[in-house]
């Protein structure tokens, strides 16, 4: 990841879901980010910092006035440090204080004082949300930069239905990620990414499909919304959560793909296909659903689907996956060549841990002129970060 080795100061109040930014520490820390957790005096009564100390293994903040930590001796060194300033959660009551400049313990202090962005995810009774005071405050923030990610709807502390929760950690991670990458190397290119297998109908209740899971594409959208691009994720039917940040445009068949990606490069500088688009759909659906007890045996006639990457064309890099079993590069390289394409990305799918459902691919990147680049078996993220390191430098050169 892009990111790693940056700072995360991770500010806690007190709010029930105090509890769940240990899940969000310890998942930074897995990344490689250096997390400094600040807790509010009353966060401690709903998380302990002990839990903190140990799932980062840096030094926890608990007051401003404790001589032995790292930071008490300079009481704005963590504003200086932070790569980000995270709030989650975020009380009604830091965000009244964050709103009007006060200063009196080490969270607040921080947040004045630091340059970096600040990320805000409210958790907090609906009615307090809701509160014209509270909003009056989220205004204020939001006028002046302040990031905020959610409230969420659903069961609050109080046991009845609203909005307040504490979004989910997924988004609040996503988002962190995503303020953390603005300045990457594809800060400001629109990169449009395909995803998961299209289904085809036969009829209301059946459908030709494949077994994409979606992972690969959506590891990319990711990975390209941390490098600080703006990312548009055209997406077949998956069970994968959507990624914060990523502007997600959901279809089904082909034909739908197709229109949701002439639509998305209109402005693109690349184009990245790594749905299993199927290649073929029944050339009439029926529109009732077909019994099984009418029929003999059933023969379906099927038609071509439109070929998205031929169609697809523009100033913009074209880059196509070929799902492959046997004579993958011979067959890959003839692709690249047919199509056009700027790379094209082979992946042997009949390979243990790659291709279609696995966490891992195993792929070679081959350019326009048919040079290829094998790569070892890595996470599908690992594999998006490399093909964006080649789609970067073909952008710099353009
Ligand atoms: O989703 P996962 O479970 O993570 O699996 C990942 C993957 C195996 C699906 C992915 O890595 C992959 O290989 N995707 C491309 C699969 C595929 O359809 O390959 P293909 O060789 O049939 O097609 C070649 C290229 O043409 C692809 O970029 C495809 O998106 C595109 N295509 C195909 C058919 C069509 N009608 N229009 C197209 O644009």
């Amino acid at each position: 990841m892009a990111t790693k080795g940056k700072t995360i100061v991770l500010g806690i109040t007190g709010s029930i879901s105090a509890y769940k930014a240990a899940d969000l520490a310890a998942r930074f820390t897995k990344d490689g980010f250096r997390v400094d957790a600040v807790f509010t005096e009353s966060a401690m009564k709903f998380a302990s910092p002990m839990t903190l100390r140990n799932l980062t293994g840096r030094p926890v903040v608990t007051t401003m006035w404790e001589l032995s930590t790292e930071f008490s001796v300079e009481h704005v060194a963590l504003s200086e440090a932070a790569d980000v300033v995270l709030v989650a959660p975020a009380s009604a009551n830091i965000i009244a204080r964050l709103a009007n400049g006060i200063a009196d313990d080490m969270l607040t202090c921080t947040v004045l004082a630091t340059k970096a962005p600040v990320i805000i995810a409210p958790a907090m009774n609906d009615n307090m949300w809701a509160n014209q005071v509270t909003q009056d405050n989220v205004a204020k923030l939001k006028k002046r930069g302040f990031i905020f990610v959610g409230p969420a709807y659903g069961r609050l502390a109080s046991g009845k239905m609203g909005l307040g929760r504490l979004t989910e950690l997924d988004e609040i991670y996503g988002v962190t990620l995503q303020v953390l990458g603005k300045k990457g190397d594809l800060a400001g290119k629109n990169i449009v990414v395909t995803a998961g297998g299209t289904q085809e109908p036969v009829d209301p209740v059946r459908c030709l499909t494949n077994r994409s899971s979606g992972k690969m594409g959506y590891a990319i959208a990711e990975a390209a919304r941390n490098r600080g691009a703006a990312v548009t994720l055209v997406s077949g039917p998956t069970s994968v959560t959507k990624p914060a940040g990523v502007k997600v445009v959901d279809v089904k068949t082909a034909e739908e793909m197709l229109k949701a990606v002439l639509d998305a490069t209109k402005k693109a500088d690349a184009l990245i296909m790594a749905a299993a688009v199927a290649d073929f759909r029944p050339a009439r659906a029926s529109g009732s659903k077909i019994k099984r007890r009418e029929l003999g045996d059933l023969t379906l006639k099927l038609e071509k689907t439109p070929d998205i990457l031929e169609q697809a064309r523009g100033n913009f890099i074209r880059v196509g996956f070929a799902a492959e079993s046997d004579n993958v590069i011979a067959n890959a390289v003839d692709k690249v060549k047919r199509k056009g394409l700027d790379l094209i990305v082979a992946n042997n799918i009949t390979e243990k841990g790659s291709g279609f459902g696995t966490d891992t691919n195993r792929v070679t990147i081959i350019d326009s002129k048919g040079k290829a680049e094998e790569l070892p078996i890595m996470s599908k993220y690992e594999v998006a970060d490399k093909l964006l390191d080649r789609i970067s430098s073909l952008l710099k050169k353009k």
